[in-house]
């Protein structure tokens, strides 16, 4: 089996493998090199013949994905902001379109990039300490992978639009209200549920579910879905450089609250 730096995949048990996101020293989050490894990883197990379900889940008990990694991004310029998002976009394409169930076990916090992870996945089952949120308002950017095309098809356009307006966190039970996620689960057995799920998913007709995943995704306007995060990614893009951009990520490290201008 492949090893990476900062991801755990393990056989849960016979055709199903977890994907963990193993930097739990930043609850989480999404570095380049993380992204990457994520994509080569589900690159294989869109492919592996003995794999059925796919779980993705954040290493630790406090944190599922905490969003892109500010520091990395900081400094970005318009086209290096427009790649990272289209990486982003490799992964939850793979995640929403490979040929067998993707599950999002979101054991904590699922902030900007977590929150996308998790809605490109075909469902989402939370422990009851999970918290959602896209946070990116409030650093001067916009969600950069695939919520402004994916989170209204989990939870409706107006309550998509105050979520990315507000950058309000929400918890597991008002995530569950609004249709977000599937399931809440204790976080103490939080994972056996989630197994047992899988382990029902992963016992049909491995044809028929990927069949039925293909078509659901087609009827969910899956179809233009390139051209669509294209224009998410250059509309991330352009906000990189920009006076309100710098202000707050620069905020965020320097752990204080920002002070935009509008530019
Ligand atoms: N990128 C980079 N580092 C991050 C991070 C991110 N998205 N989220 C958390 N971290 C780091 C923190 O900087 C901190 O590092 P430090 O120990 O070197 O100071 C460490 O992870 C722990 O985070 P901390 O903020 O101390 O934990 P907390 O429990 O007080 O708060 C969060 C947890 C998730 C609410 C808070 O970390 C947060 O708001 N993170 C950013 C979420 C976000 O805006 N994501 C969208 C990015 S586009």
């Amino acid at each position: 089996m492949t090893t990476y730096k900062n991801l755990l995949v393990e056989t849960a048990e016979p055709g199903i493998t977890i994907i963990k996101i193993n930097r739990p020293s930043v609850l989480n989050a999404l570095n380049s090199e993380t992204i990457r490894d994520l994509r080569d990883a589900l690159r294989i197990e869109a492919v592996n013949p003995v794999s059925r379900v796919v779980i993705l889940t954040g290493e630790g008990e406090k944190s599922f994905i905490a969003g892109a990694d500010i520091a990395e991004m900081k400094d970005k310029g318009f086209s290096e902001g427009t790649e990272f998002a289209q990486l982003g976009h490799q992964v939850t394409k793979l995640l929403e379109l490979m040929p067998k169930p993707t599950i999002a076990a979101v054991n904590g916090f699922a902030l900007g990039g977590g929150t996308e992870m998790a809605i490109s996945c075909d469902f989402i089952v939370a422990s009851d300490n999970a918290v959602f949120g896209q946070p990116e308002v409030a650093l001067g950017i916009i969600p950069g992978f695939g919520a402004n095309i994916r989170l209204a098809k989990f939870v409706g356009l107006p309550r998509a639009k105050e979520l990315i307006f507000s950058g309000r966190r929400i918890k597991a039970d008002e995530a569950m209200a609004i249709g977000l996620v599937n399931h809440v689960y204790p976080a103490q057995d939080f994972m056996k549920h989630v197994l047992e799920l899988a382990r029902q998913i992963s016992e049909n007709s491995h044809s028929a579910v990927s069949r039925a995943k293909q078509l659901l995704n087609e009827f969910g306007e899956s179809v233009g879905l390139n051209q669509k995060l294209d224009a998410e990614a250059h509309a991330f893009g352009r906000l990189f450089g920009t006076a309100d951009q710098r202000e707050g990520m620069t905020a965020f490290i320097e752990k204080r609250k920002a002070k935009f201008k509008g530019i």
